[in-house]
């Protein structure tokens, strides 16, 4: 089928759905210029991410852990969402309910007006105190090492899920939720090789949901998914969104 009739598939299924859930992982913010883990271009080609997202790179060397989160700030800070996050930030008014779910850190989707996304591996722009664990907002940029918490003056690190650490469960049991109830699940730019997020099309297809893949590249999932459609998420997510409309 070509990529116009899938299109259109998809569309149609939009149309009857109640329920809508969305998985995002980098690839829909490499079109904002946000480098992707595992691509050609990716961020860990310069880091090697056990070297520096788990709890032991932090705590044998938590300057060159902030040094690395403190230029991803930098390099962050100068993006905008495009045309796919502020796709989804439509797209959610249009369905009785939509959860969309984000292993991206960078919080383009609440820039783009997503309201309630699941952060589901944190936000590069949020801080936890290694000693009394609070939770805060902070945009200095640089990072000055080492960041004290302004409570307790206890050492910061990001407020990010690291390699080997879970999730928030709160969080994990809104993505099970979603993904036992939802209608259609798209799947939007990730490679799929981390879990839990690499089992969520399986889940959704077990539950008797729709799934749809939008990737430049197949993925481990891309066998078992519904549909598969090949391009930039800027380009597609925004025609979804096309007569997608409905009576909610
Ligand atoms: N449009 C759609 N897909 C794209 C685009 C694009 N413009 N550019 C790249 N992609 C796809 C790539 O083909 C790849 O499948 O996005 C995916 C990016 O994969 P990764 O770099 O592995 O990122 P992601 O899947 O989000 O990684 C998951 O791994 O390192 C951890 O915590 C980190 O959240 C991250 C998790």
């Amino acid at each position: 089928m070509t990529n116009e009739s899938v299109i259109k598939k998809v569309q149609h299924k939009l149309c009857s759905a109640k329920f809508v859930a969305v998985l995002t992982g980098a690839g829909i913010s490499a079109d904002s210029g946000v480098p992707t883990f595992r691509g050609a271009e990716g961020l860990w080609k310069q880091h090697r991410a056990e070297d520096l997202a788990s709890p032991h790179a932090f705590a044998h060397d938590p300057k060159l852990v902030w040094e690395w989160y403190s230029w991803r700030r930098e390099l962050i800070a100068t993006k905008v969402p495009n045309l796919a996050h502020e796709a989804l930030a439509t797209m959610a008014g249009r369905f009785s309910s939509f959860v969309l779910m984000t292993q991206n850190v960078d919080g383009l989707h609440g820039m783009a007006g997503s309201q309630d996304c699941l952060e589901m591996h944190g936000n590069i722009w949020k801080v936890r105190c290694t000693k009394c664990f609070t939770v805060t907002e902070n945009r200095d940029l640089p990072i000055v090492f080492p960041p004290q918490c302004s409570a307790c003056g206890g050492l910061l690190r990001p407020h990010i899920v690291w390699f080997g650490e879970p999730l928030d469960p709160p969080v994990l049991d809104r993505c099970m939720h979603a993904l036992q109830s939802c209608d259609v699940l798209l799947v939007i730019g990730t490679s799929g090789v981390v879990q839990p997020a690499a089992s969520f099309a399986m889940m959704v297809k077990s539950a008797g949901g729709y799934t749809v893949e939008i990737n430049l590249d197949p993925t481990p999932s891309s066998g078992s998914i519904d549909i598969v459609i090949t391009g930039k998420a800027k380009d597609v997510v925004p025609l979804l969104c096309e007569n997608s409309i409905q009576d909610v």
